[in-house]
């Protein structure tokens, strides 16, 4: 089968390999329908994730069908159309059962990562029972392929964690699919105020289409005191973090407001200082988070009645064997406006 390999920092390819085979009894072999690619992928591209070996089949979201299934899987068969959790789950470790899915002792984020992933014509699933989702009749798969990441991503680690609640104000730093996530969901909670701050006007532009009270391009260094102009001198009760470099976490202990919540979202790949010198008083909280997919089943039902549409994070779509094309349109986002890009296999 065909299939997307990390091959060292900065080397990248498609291969033919051998179609996974069951390991595990809780195994499901998915043959894939369509994948997507994230910045995480791009993160590992360039050496930056330890835990993601040369050789590696890249990808952890997608939706696909039920190929064949190990003797412990009980609850699906070949042939069910299923979606694909980022993060795989026993359901039974201490982690599981506190709901910390992304933390399970034999799961967590393993796919595209610690073993083969989804950007391939077949996946091997670990832990089907409880990582996998029934797709509903009807459903659109495209707008599903949002769910396996970055919807639950946006929401968890962003909206929930921040606390969003009616009234209150929200700067979401980063205009990209997750930090657009975090600004649909966001609106379930009816916030006052949701300032996206992103250096690229083009993300912003969909930003404001997407729901965003005010947006603020902060390439002049100015956005805290913009956020403060808009915000009576206060700052804001939740500042999301979805980016992923130092620049963005010291905005956002800019922006906080006291008794506030600083969420981050972003991968981290470098140190950054914690102003604590002034932050002491503020009464504020830091929350960090792996996403944990527990709230993909109610972000299902939200799609499924419209309350949010996520396909309009979809720019472009490709065929698998245009995959190195999808990948160079994903990476070039601020020439080629993309934002999610569809690879149907
Ligand atoms: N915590 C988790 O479980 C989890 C899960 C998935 C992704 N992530 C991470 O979330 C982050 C966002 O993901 P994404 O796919 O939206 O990434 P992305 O790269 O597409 O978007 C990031 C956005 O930030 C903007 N940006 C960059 N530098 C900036 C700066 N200095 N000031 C303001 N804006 C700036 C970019 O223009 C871009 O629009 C990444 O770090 C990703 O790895 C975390
Ligand atoms: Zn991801
Ligand atoms: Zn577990």
């Amino acid at each position: 089968m065909k299939a997307f390999v990390y091959r060292g920092p900065g080397l990248k390819g498609v291969e033919d390999r051998p179609k996974p085979k069951i390991q595990a009894s809780g195994d499901a072999i998915v043959k894939m329908v369509k994948t997507t690619i994230c910045g995480t992928d791009l993160h590992i591209l360039k050496g930056d994730v330890a835990t993601c070996a040369p050789g590696r089949i890249l990808g952890h979201e997608g939706v696909g069908i039920i190929d064949s299934v190990g003797a412990g899987v009980t609850s699906f068969h070949p042939g069910d159309r299923v979606l694909i959790s980022c993060i795989s789950s026993c359901g039974k470790c201490e982690y599981c059962r506190r709901g910390m899915y992304s933390h399970c002792t034999t799961g967590g984020w393993i796919l595209g990562n610690e073993i083969d992933g989804t950007q391939a014509e077949y996946v091997r699933t670990p832990h089907a029972d409880t990582s996998l989702y029934p797709i509903p009749e009807g459903a659109d798969e495209e707008a599903l392929v949002m769910l396996s990441d970055i919807l639950p991503t946006g929401f968890e680690c962003g909206v929930l964690n921040g606390k969003v609640a009616p009234g209150s104000t929200v700067a979401i730093v980063g205009s990209g699919p997750i930090g657009l996530a975090a600004l649909l969901t966001a609106q379930f909670y009816s916030p006052a105020e949701i300032i996206m701050i992103d250096l690229d006007d083009s993300r912003l532009g969909i930003a404001r289409q997407f729901g965003a009270t005010h947006t603020v391009n902060s390439a002049d260094g100015k956005a805290a005191e913009a956020v403060k102009a808009l915000t009576g001198g206060r700052g804001v009760d939740a500042a999301i973090e979805a980016v992923g470099v130092p620049a963005t976490f010291l905005l956002c202990q800019d922006l906080v407001a006291p008794g506030g919540v600083i969420a981050n979202v972003g991968v981290h790949g470098q140190k950054v200082d914690l102003h604590l010198e002034t932050l002491w008083s503020q009464n504020i909280t830091i929350t960090t988070r792996l996403v944990d997919t527990v709230t993909t089943p109610m972000l299902l039902k939200t799609v499924q009645s419209k309350k949010i549409d996520p396909t309009r994070l979809i720019t472009h779509r490709f065929k698998l064997d245009q995959i190195l094309e999808a990948y160079d349109t994903f990476a070039r986002a601020a020439d080629t406006q993309a934002l999610k890009v569809i690879i149907a296999a």
